[in-house]
């Protein structure tokens, strides 16, 4: 037998066979997310010819209308899924309004982030795409029929566009990593059952809000930067601008992330639906924590589609800690 690796269409197919509840509609979906991603990742390459190729409103060389990256990764992963014909309803981050799809047998909502971290393209820093999928419900009538809490997720995941293109992936058995190996266009299972190691010494928030940052979180921050050997404490500090960054780092070395409430954003920054829900997931299925103040983030009930929710991210063992400081 070849001795291979397994790609991410392979691995979704026995994730099929093994797990009864997915189904050939779901593994499709997956692939429709995977083949975009693919476009984006290209797309994501050629961010610093802008120059070269034309800036978004131009035309570039090739005659094309040239759009904001962030603008071009939401049509083309709205396009993707709706050609699916298994998706009743997209609900992105850039769109005002849920693009709504009317199919008879579109069984899935799908939630997305399509470029997180934007900022970090015109410096040549990393960005990625989240997305969270979810049974559709029975009936969709308004924007209040798609307010789903994160726990009703069937999937979800996030893709990083860095050094290497990562696609990270949970459906509710463990977490899994695929690498693109662009020598053949295929995602290899790289990082199989990744598990967020129990503690860290990397810290990611936005310091810079200290003064608007309730006492607790004061606290706590001035607590991680103490000086103590046997804890390992100063924690280090490493914020990337770019959640899924900053989460990739965790799920791979530990640490915590945190998006806290503050005197100008009361509930954070992050939105429950694109960033939070997805997140909390993948982390807490690899064996990690999520809290948004002492409420677990996946049963909060959304009352809007762009709703933000302070959050907490990590290895066990620091959340923990965080939380002796929240009474
Ligand atoms: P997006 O690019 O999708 O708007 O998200 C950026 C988010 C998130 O990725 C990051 O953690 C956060 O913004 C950073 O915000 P601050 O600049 O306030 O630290
Ligand atoms: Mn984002
Ligand atoms: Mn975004």
């Amino acid at each position: 037998m070849l001795n291979k690796t397994t790609t991410l269409t392979e691995f979704l197919l026995q994730d099929e066979r093994r797990f009864k509840k997915a189904t050939g509609n779901f593994t499709l979906l997956l692939t429709a997310i995977e083949n975009a991603v693919k476009i984006i990742a290209s797309h994501v390459k050629k961010s610093g010819l802008v120059d070269i190729l034309g800036s978004a409103g131009t035309t570039n060389i090739y005659d094309e209308e040239v759009q904001k990256l962030d603008k071009f990764s939401n049509d083309i992963l709205v396009e993707t899924l709706t050609k699916t014909g298994h998706v009743s309803a997209i609900v992105t981050e850039e769109l005002e309004k849920p693009e709504l799809i009317k199919t008879d047998y579109g069984e899935y909502v799908v939630y997305i982030d399509p470029l997180d971290g934007s900022s970090n393209i015109d410096v040549n820093l990393n960005v990625g795409t989240i997305f969270s999928i979810h049974r559709k419900p029975d009936n969709i009538k308004s924007d209040a029929d798609l307010l789903l809490k994160g726990s009703d997720q069937v999937a979800a995941g996030y893709v990083v566009y860095g050094p290497s293109v990562m696609f990270i992936y949970t459906c509710g058995n463990g977490v899994n990593g695929f690498t693109l190996d662009p020598s053949i266009g295929s995602f290899l299972l790289s990082h199989p059952d990744m598990k967020v190691p129990e503690t860290g010494k990397s810290y990611a928030i936005n310091e810079s809000y200290y003064h608007r940052y309730p006492e607790y979180i004061q606290k706590y921050l001035d607590f991680i930067k103490k000086e103590d050997e046997e804890t390992g404490k100063p924690y280090t500090l490493r914020y990337a601008s770019a959640m899924i960054a900053d989460i990739h780092r965790v799920l791979i070395k530990g640490g915590i992330f945190l998006y806290p409430e503050n005197s100008k954003s009361p509930n954070g920054k992050l939105r429950l639906m694109y960033e939070v829900n997805p997140m909390s997931y993948i982390v807490t299925q690899a064996s990690g924590s999520a809290t948004s103040q002492d409420n677990n983030p996946l049963e909060i009930q959304p009352k809007s589609l762009d709703e933000r929710t302070p959050i907490v991210l990590g290895s066990k063992k620091m959340v923990s800690e965080f939380l002796s400081f929240l009474k």
